[in-house]
């Protein structure tokens, strides 16, 4: 999540990133691959006709038999092991009654707690079958994710990784949202630093804002969570204080990995253990 001030910011306003020792890999390597297997699990469940709350069902019963915690049950005051944003939500999607319809999209986010680390990871998933152009946000946004992850080295720099998620995004001519971005994570849910998917943009005030030159070193860890709109990239805040959706209401994506970096690249701690990464699937 994603707002610049979140209730754990301390790290995030004196931007202090905390650099683990290799022994801590092993920590998010268990929190990283039950996070994981929740989404794959929650694979076969997702089709037409079930309600969202069902899904959240699945995913909190799943998490608990495993001896796990959610990290979002209790996190000021949400109350739900999943976000399940369907269509035109951004992100935050609460679970409740509504019913999934054939064609429709929809991201669904877990973050588990194990041994005390955070395991943080979305995915998108059909109802039934997507129009074509869903089909290619989806794919693009997939694209984004691992575009930027792949930009992930010691040396490489915060601004690479937004770089290469915007430029993917652009030359579809799809946008990126700017106002929630990933996040450091580890024994803290939300911690320094923010990881902006964006290299530069101009705001409609004319303000221009570039993405941090922070370099990167082996023992970060962190979230990549593109959200990647059809049509602009403005965001409204519904009024239950949670859902984002965008403005012009075309439809959004978004996937998430969390990562680390190593001595010579990355290690991606939510890789589906069933290669479930992405659909069709
Ligand atoms: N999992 C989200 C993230 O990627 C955070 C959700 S916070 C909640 O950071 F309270 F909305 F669940
Ligand atoms: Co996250
Ligand atoms: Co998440």
């Amino acid at each position: 999540m994603t707002e610049a001030v979140v209730e754990d910011a301390g790290d995030i306003r004196t931007g202090k990133i905390k650099l683990h020792p290799p022994a801590d890999f092993e920590g998010m390597r268990a929190a990283g691959k039950l996070a994981a297997e929740c989404l794959d699990m929650l694979t076969e469940h997702v089709r037409p006709g079930v309600t969202t709350a069902d899904i959240d069902d699945k995913a909190r019963e799943f998490v608990l038999d495993n001896g796990a915690l959610s990290a979002t049950i209790g996190y000021r005051g949400y109350r739900h092991a999943t976000c399940i944003s369907l269509n035109h939500v951004i992100c935050h999607g609460i679970p409740g009654p509504k019913t999934v319809k054939p064609g429709d999209i929809m991201n669904i986010d877990v973050t588990v707690i194990v041994d005390g680390w955070h395991g943080d990871t979305s995915r998108m998933f059909f109802a039934g079958e997507p129009k074509v152009k869903a089909r290619r946000l989806v794919d693009t946004t997939y694209e984004c994710l691992m575009a930027g992850v792949n930009a992930v080295h010691p040396g490489a720099t915060l601004r690479d990784i937004g770089g290469a998620i915007q430029t993917r995004a652009e030359a579809e001519g799809f946008s990126v949202v700017r106002d929630f971005c990933g996040h450091g994570l580890g024994r803290v849910f939300h911690d320094a630093p923010n990881i902006v998917h964006y290299a530069e943009y101009r705001d409609r005030f004319g303000g221009f804002h570039r993405a941090a030159e922070t370099e990167l070193k082996s023992g970060m860890f962190f979230t990549i969570e593109p959200m990647i709109n059809e049509g602009k990239p403005d965001v409204k805040l519904l009024k239950d204080g949670w859902t984002a959706v965008s403005r012009d209401k075309s439809l959004s994506a978004q996937f998430e990995h969390s990562i680390g970096v190593t001595e010579d690249g990355v290690e991606i701690f939510t890789k589906s253990p069933s290669g479930l990464d992405r659909p069709p699937y």
